[in-house]
C-alpha cells in the first residue's frame, strides 16, 4: 500500500504510535487502548494511563498468523487450527510466549495471550504499523469497558486520548481467553475468561479434524491473574436480583444495609460506595437474545449510572440456552457491588 492510500485517521494512528503514545482502537469485542510492543515505554504507558497494576498481563493484537507465530516459542496443530476457525475475531489464546515477548505485557509470566481483532479498522491499522499492538480494554482498572469511540474519549478526558472511531463494537464483550497447552499427541484447554466464542464451537472445530484434546476447569491465580472477585464496575452500585418476586424497592433497602459493609477495595479494584446510602435506583433491562444483550450491556451500565439516581438494579433471567449467556452474566456478576 502506497502512502497516499492510507486513510487519514489510520495514518494519524500510526504516527502516534511510532512516537510511543497509546491510542483508542475499535475491535469487535470492545475498544483497546493501544500501544506498539516494541516500544517498552509505550507499553508501560498502557498501564499508568489505564491505572492498571502490573500483575495483569495485556493481549497482544496481530494482523496476520505469521505475527501470531513469532509471538511464541511453540505453534502446535490444535493453536493452528482454533486461528483458522476463530480469526479474524474474538478469540485470545494464550500460549507459551517467545523471549522476545517484552515480560511487562505478560506481567512476568511464560506465556502471551493473541488475538486478532475482526474489525476492518483495527485490521488496517495492524496492517499499517506492521508491529503487533497491545491493548487492552479502554477503560480505568475495573470500571465499566468501551463500546464506542465517545466512551473511550469520556473515560480518557483528561488525557486527551486520541481514539480511531470504529464505530459501536458489534459483540459487545470481551473475548474468550482461553489457555492452550499441547504436547505432541494431545492439547489441554482451559477457559480463562468466558466470552462469545463458546466451549461447544471451539469442541465441534477440534472433533471436526480429529485433534485430541480436552477442557480443564483451571482458573487458579497463578495462570490467570486478571480474575479477580469484581471487574466492569459502573460509577454507581449495580445490584443483581436472583429473585423476581422481590420488589426493587427491598432489593435496594437490603442493598443499602450491606454495602457499607464492603470494604472500600476488594484486589485493586475500587468499590464505589455512597455516603448517604442507597434510596434510588435505575432499573436495567437487556434485550432477550443473548447476542443483543452482550452488544448493549456496557452501554446500558452507563447509560443507567449516568441516571443521577443513587443504583442500578438488574433482575437475572433463567435462560434456556444457557451458555450463550453465561459471558454476559460473568460480567454483570463481577459488575454487580451486590448479588441478592
Ligand atoms: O476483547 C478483548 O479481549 C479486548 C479487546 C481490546 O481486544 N481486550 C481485553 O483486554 O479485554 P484486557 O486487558 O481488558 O483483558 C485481558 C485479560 C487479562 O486480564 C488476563 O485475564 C488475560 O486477558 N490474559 C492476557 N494475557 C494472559 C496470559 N499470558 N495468561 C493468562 N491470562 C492472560
Ligand atoms: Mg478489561
Amino acid at each position: 500500500m502506497s502512502l497516499h492510500e492510507i486513510p487519514e485517521d489510520i495514518k494519524k494512528a500510526q504516527d502516534l504510535l511510532a512516537e510511543g503514545e497509546v491510542i483508542g482502537m475499535p475491535t469487535e469485542t470492545v475498544y483497546g487502548l493501544a500501544a506498539r510492543i516494541d516500544l517498552p515505554d509505550a507499553i508501560k504507558k498502557i498501564f499508568t494511563t489505564k491505572e492498571r497494576p502490573f500483575f495483569d498481563p495485556l493481549i497482544v493484537h496481530v494482523g496476520t498468523i505469521e505475527q501470531a507465530q513469532s509471538l511464541t516459542s511453540q505453534w502446535g496443530k490444535v493453536a493452528q487450527a482454533l486461528a483458522e476457525a476463530f480469526w479474524p475475531g474474538p478469540l485470545t489464546m494464550v500460549l507459551p510466549k517467545s523471549p522476545a515477548v517484552n515480560d511487562m505485557i505478560t506481567s512476568g509470566l511464560d506465556s502471551v495471550g493473541i488475538r486478532m481483532p475482526a474489525h476492518l479498522k483495527a485490521l488496517e491499522l495492524l496492517k499499517t504499523v506492521q508491529v503487533p499492538l497491545a491493548a487492552p480494554s479502554a477503560n480505568k482498572f475495573g470500571r465499566t469497558s468501551p463500546t464506542t469511540a465517545e466512551h473511550v474519549s469520556a473515560e480518557f478526558k483528561a488525557e486527551k486520548l486520541f481514539v480511531l472511531d470504529g464505530g459501536p463494537c458489534e459483540i459487545g464483550i470481551e473475548s474468550t481467553v482461553l489457555l492452550v497447552k499441547e504436547t505432541e499427541d494431545k492439547a489441554e484447554l482451559s477457559v480463562l475468561r468466558k466470552g462469545h466464542v463458546l466451549p461447544s464451537d471451539i469442541e465441534m472445530v477440534l472433533k471436526n479434524i480429529h485433534l485430541k484434546f480436552e477442557f480443564l476447569e483451571k482458573i487458579d491465580k497463578k495462570e490467570s491473574p486478571g480474575h479477580m472477585k469484581h471487574h466492569y464496575m459502573p460509577s454507581i452500585p449495580l445490584i443483581v436480583g436472583t429473585d423476581k418476586s422481590v420488589p426493587a424497592e427491598e432489593l435496594v433497602k437490603l442493598a443499602s444495609a450491606r454495602i457499607a459493609e464492603l470494604p472500600q477495595e476488594i484486589e485493586s479494584v475500587r468499590i464505589v460506595k455512597p455516603a448517604h446510602g442507597l434510596k434510588t435506583f435505575e432499573l436495567m433491562t437487556l434485550p432477550e437474545d443473548p447476542v443483543l444483550a452482550a452488544r448493549e450491556l456496557y452501554a446500558q451500565l452507563r447509560v443507567s449510572a449516568s441516571t443521577g439516581k443513587d443504583c442500578i438494579v438488574y433482575y437475572r433471567e433463567d435462560h434456556a440456552d444457557a451458555e450463550r449467556w453465561e459471558g454476559l452474566y460473568d460480567r454483570l456478576n463481577k459488575a454487580a457491588s451486590l448479588i441478592l
